[in-house]
């Protein structure tokens, strides 16, 4: 989409981060969740912005061996747009750059049919499943993983 630019996200975006966060998961994180991944040094945290405003986000943090995908969300007006795209990609370009040959690993919710497509699109594939790994509602988790390089 024209106009999108994907850069690092900072603590003035929390305020509009928090907002859409609210609007797209049923067990938000906080502000102080944000807040703690952007004062980690092995998070990258980034952000979709059009026309000054937060259309999008993602997060991830390396713990020892394995980059974690933590969060990834698109404002609901703005999906089916190639956004979320833009975000794992950028993410996947830096891990390349940074932490060349890690893995990305990640867990969805298995009825989150929208997120799996997205994350088999980019060669991520499902190595496993934790059961009842969500609540609001009750899910399983799928794992996934893809090999950077
Ligand atoms: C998952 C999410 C981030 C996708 O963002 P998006 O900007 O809509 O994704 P994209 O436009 O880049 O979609 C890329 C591909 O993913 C797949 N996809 C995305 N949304 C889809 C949907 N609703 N149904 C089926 N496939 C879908 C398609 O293959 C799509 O390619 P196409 O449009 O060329 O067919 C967004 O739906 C969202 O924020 N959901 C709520 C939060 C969430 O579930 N986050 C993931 C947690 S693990």
């Amino acid at each position: 989409m024209e106009g999108i630019i994907i850069r690092e996200m900072s603590s003035g975006d929390l305020p509009e981060v928090h907002a859409l966060e609210d609007q797209c998961y049923s067990t938000p994180w906080s502000i102080n969740s944000f807040k703690h991944e952007l004062q980690n040094k092995d998070a990258i945290l980034k952000a979709a912005v059009l026309n000054h405003h937060i259309i999008g986000y993602v997060c991830v943090r390396t713990i020892l061996d394995m980059t974690h995908l933590l969060n990834l969300a698109v404002s609901p007006e703005f999906r089916r747009k190639g956004v979320g795209s833009m975000l794992l990609l950028e993410v996947i370009k830096d891990l390349k750059r940074l932490k060349p040959g890690i893995k990305l690993t990640l867990e969805v919710r298995q009825s989150n049919t929208a997120a799996v497509k997205l994350y088999e699109g980019f060669g991520f594939k499902a190595t496993g499943k934790r059961t009842g790994y969500y609540q609001k509602p009750h899910d399983d988790a799928v794992i996934m993983e893809l090999d950077i390089n």
